[in-house]
């Protein structure tokens, strides 16, 4: 149980924040010591079109809002590149959506969304996997995505087990990529298709990265990673990106000409 001393420390301090936000820290603290509560005073929380999207995909009532918004403004760094897009794992569809409307603002034209997905939810987990996720976890039918996606013209969908439809877009360059599957093998699969057809500057962001609950996705980008030039930044609020073929990368790997001669 907390002190009293500590309760009135809690109460006090950060005098500028409203006093139910206040009541909520303290709550916060006794529940979920380990938690740690942001500032609330952030812009993107305001944006009424986001907000509207969120409720939309009933975003809202989960925690991956963040996630969603760094997705949206990462979008805004390749909107200028040539390069269709790909989402690997899909579940409702939420952050295709976000790709799609990005690509129909898009300078670029003739952007295409491809849609990896099982649509009977995860495969079996491996040993690096740990113990949260199950086969056929997050399963959502592809109806569903379908409909959720109607309002775009250019979107494919390649429904099946990943690696089994990359073949159909086997000739097709990258600017953005989204992977998201939960799991070491799928993910591993993933980069190694589309990390070779991305375009110069393209994103590639791994929305596991980082998260206790997928180990074996993480192991799998620092895996594959490890020879690479490029760097998987892991995101304050979950997930990593990784920007492909930049001037960074180049001059990596010049680096490494220069040590190894
Ligand atoms: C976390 S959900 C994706 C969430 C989605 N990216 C979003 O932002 O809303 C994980 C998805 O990965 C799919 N999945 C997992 N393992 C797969 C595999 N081996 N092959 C194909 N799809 C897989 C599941 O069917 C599920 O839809």
């Amino acid at each position: 149980m907390i002190q009293r001393k500590k309760f009135l420390q809690l109460l006090l301090e950060d005098g500028a924040l409203a006093p139910r936000l206040r009541l909520l820290r303290f709550a916060g603290k006794m529940l979920v010591p380990s938690y740690r509560f942001k500032w609330p005073q952030l812009d993107w929380w305001k944006n009424e079109e986001f907000t509207h999207y969120l409720d939309r995909f009933g975003e809202l009532r989960v925690l991956n809002t963040d996630r969603k918004w760094m997705v949206h403004q990462l979008l805004r760094l390749v909107s200028h590149l040539p390069g269709d897009t790909a989402e690997c794992g899909v579940f409702r569809g939420a952050t295709s959506y976000l790709i799609c409307s990005a690509n129909e603002e898009s300078q670029a034209e003739d952007k295409t969304h491809h849609l990896f997905d099982s649509f009977e939810g995860l495969s079996e987990p491996g040993p690096a996997d740990g113990v949260h996720w199950s086969k056929g976890d997050l399963k959502c039918g592809i109806e569903h995505v379908r409909k959720a996606l109607s309002d775009f013209a250019k979107v494919r969908f390649h429904p099946g087990w990943i690696p089994d439809r990359f073949q159909d877009v086997d000739d097709r360059k990258f600017s953005f990529v989204h992977i998201d599957v939960d799991l070491a093998e799928p993910t591993r699969q993933s980069l190694a298709f589309f990390y070779p057809r991305m375009e110069p500057g393209g994103i590639i962001v791994c929305d596991d990265y980082g998260q206790s609950t997928s180990p074996g996705a993480t192991q799998a980008v620092d895996r594959f990673l490890a020879d690479k030039p490029e760097k998987m930044l892991m995101l304050p609020e979950g997930g990593g990106c990784l920007m492909v073929k930049t001037p960074t990368a180049n001059a990596a790997r010049l680096q490494q000409r220069i040590t190894t001669c």
